[in-house]
């Protein structure tokens, strides 16, 4: 009788500490999740890469098909137009989006030495690798959108600066925008493979951030004192960027 007793007490024990081991875990995982979601994006920077990221998929398409070839000419410009005004928000705008916070030649290279420690990474913005690979795609999208202002189909389709050029140097251009999106089209599959790294080996999420803005923040590790910029002040320099971009190309091909 007593020893069955001690039993079945040692199994509600055993329930019980199970029940609270669970309790425990989900209590920590709310708390954990409410208190320590951090701002670290601006939603100016996430709605330049959303948008660029619709833009790339209708210039490939566009491209590859020679379908809405004026309206992917358009669409190049308004891409150069996000580039410029990226390049100013970098100087000028939130914390996170300066490429003072992420270009680090050596941290980077530190960066790579403990690329496949599996802790899970934290950055207030881009990690000094992942830096590196935002400045190629940035400067790779601006040559790509550039040569594309003088490229021509030989058929029906010219750029709209194709005749301040030469024969030649409009060939070359034409060319490398061919060449050109290959290599974008390898960065941007490595950009990916590289979230998609983080998340499965270094148990890091980089997408949601980039989507709702926020990241967990470790408990023991001191926030982030980030600057956030203006939404208003990113619409005029973007708009200021559209005004540079369209009018000189205008100006340009009118000469
Ligand atoms: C980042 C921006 C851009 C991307 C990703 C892009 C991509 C492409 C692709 C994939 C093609 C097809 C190439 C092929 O047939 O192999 C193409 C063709 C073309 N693009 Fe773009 N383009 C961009 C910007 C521009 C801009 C700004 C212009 C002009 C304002 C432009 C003008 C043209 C023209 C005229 C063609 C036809 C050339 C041909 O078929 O040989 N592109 N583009
Ligand atoms: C669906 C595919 C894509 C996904 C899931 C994705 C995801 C991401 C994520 C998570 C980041 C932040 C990385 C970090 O925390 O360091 C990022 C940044 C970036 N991505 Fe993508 N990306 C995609 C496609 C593209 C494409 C097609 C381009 C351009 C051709 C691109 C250009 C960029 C740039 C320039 C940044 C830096 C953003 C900034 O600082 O303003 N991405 N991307």
């Amino acid at each position: 009788m007593l020893v069955s007793i001690k039993q079945e007490a040692s199994e509600i024990k055993y329930r019980d500490f199970w029940l609270e081991d669970i309790i425990e875990k989900l209590i920590n995982r709310i708390l954990f999740n409410m208190k320590h979601l951090v701002k670290i994006w601006d939603s100016p920077t996430r709605l330049f890469h959303w948008g660029l990221v619709l833009l790339f998929g209708f210039m490939w398409f566009s491209g590859e098909t020679g379908n809405y070839l004026d309206l992917h000419m358009k669409a190049g410009m308004l891409i150069l137009s996000l580039i410029l005004y990226r390049i100013i928000w970098g100087f000028i705008g939130s914390s996170s989006a300066r490429f003072s916070s992420f270009i680090s030649p050596i941290g980077a290279i530190k960066h790579a030495l403990t690329l496949f420690k599996r802790d899970p990474e934290i950055h207030a913005g881009h990690n000094p690798l992942g830096g590196l690979m935002v400045i190629a795609l940035l400067i790779m999208l601006a040559l790509q959108a550039s040569a594309g202002l003088f490229s021509s189909d030989l058929v029906l389709t010219e750029g709209p600066l194709f005749n301040l050029v030469d024969e030649e140097t409009a060939e070359e251009m034409t060319d490398f925008h061919h060449l050109g999106f290959n290599v974008l089209l390898f960065l941007t599959g490595l950009h990916v493979a590289a979230i998609v790294f983080y998340r499965v080996i270094k148990r890091t999420n980089l997408l949601k951030p980039m989507i709702t803005g926020k990241t967990v923040w470790p408990e023991k590790t001191p926030e982030p004192k980030l600057i956030f910029k203006s939404p208003l002040l990113a619409l005029f320099v973007l708009i200021l960027s559209v005004v540079a971009v369209f009018g000189s190309v205008t100006y340009l091909s009118n000469l």
